[in-house]
């Protein structure tokens, strides 16, 4: 099957399919989330949180962002992937962001990038797209200015904030973002804008009236179990599960019934004999010498 496109994930808005979107940092997750038939997957910067154990996105680099979305795109042969870029990777200009955006593209192998950020990024997003490529933008709760929104909190509740996140979304549907994440915002404020824009918006904490929906991998499969936001749900107990199995397997080891013989390599009887005359003819010499 060929690899998904920005024109038919922009098709899906024009024929109401509602779509599913999910991170993976790693081979064997994201060929799942492929083989599911998932169409996006994004290597976030959650990656800071759900694999680094960091308490925010913040510290991520970009070599991590790379060297995993390397190990994502060897994985998925169908679906797009697209590369988180973080923190202070193109916050300090446009020419920051192409450099670093072409790194995500030429060295992790993803097809296109996410940004972080609306009216203020928006002439970076049209930077990029010019350039070929392809921006998905990240407008809302953004997590990476956690600290100048005071916590990670609903945004867009008053008359002001509201408009100023319809003005963000316009901004990067201008710029030529060819999707626009909307976290953690109400849900009325998420149909309207999705009714304005003519690209997918693609909630998470936003309602039920986005074009797609994004979730945390290592949330939806209770991986990560640091914290369970409310705007996400469980769809397996793996940590519950590979807890259990751990714990069975050092029992097992501990009361010698593990590895057993089916877990064994054997040589032959007579390489063992062999060994067994070579012990013996040093020991004789051993006796010699003395
Ligand atoms: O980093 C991430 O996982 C994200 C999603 C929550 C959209 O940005």
């Amino acid at each position: 099957m060929s690899r998904i496109t920005i024109d038919e994930i922009r098709r899906m808005k024009e024929h109401g399919e509602k779509f599913a979107a999910l991170t993976a940092y790693d081979y064997v997750t994201a060929k799942l989330v492929d083989r599911a038939g998932i169409p996006i997957i994004l290597v976030g910067d959650s990656l800071g949180m759900v694999v680094l154990g960091y308490e925010n996105t913040i510290p991520v680099r970009l070599d991590d962002i790379i060297h995993h979305t390397r190990a994502v795109v060897r994985g998925a042969s169908r679906a797009l992937i697209v590369a988180d870029m973080p923190f202070m990777t193109y916050q300090k200009s446009p020419e920051q962001a192409l450099e670093n955006a072409g790194r995500c593209i030429q060295d992790g192998g993803a097809h296109a990038v996410k940004l972080e950020g609306g009216v203020r990024i928006a002439p970076t997003i049209e930077k990029l797209v010019r350039s070929g490529i392809p921006v998905m933008a990240h407008i809302g709760l953004t997590p990476q200015s956690v600290h100048q929104l005071s916590g990670f909190k609903v945004q867009g509740k008053t008359v002001v904030d509201a408009k100023r996140l319809i003005e963000d979304a316009s901004a990067v549907e201008e710029a030529g973002a060819f999707s626009v994440v909307l976290e953690t915002v109400p849900a009325q404020l998420a149909r309207l804008i999705t009714e304005r824009l003519s690209i997918p918006t693609i909630g998470i904490g936003a309602g039920v009236d986005c074009d797609g929906e994004i979730q945390v991998v290592s949330d939806i499969l209770g991986w990560y179990t640091d914290f369970l936001p409310k705007h996400t749900r469980r769809y397996a107990n793996l940590a519950e599960a590979a807890a259990e199995a751990i714990g069975r397997y050092a029992d097992d080891v501990a009361k010698r019934r593990f590895p057993t013989e089916e877990n064994s390599y054997r040589i032959e009887e007579s390489v063992l004999r062999e060994l067994a005359t070579d012990r013996m003819r040093e020991d004789e010499g051993c006796r010699d010498d003395r």
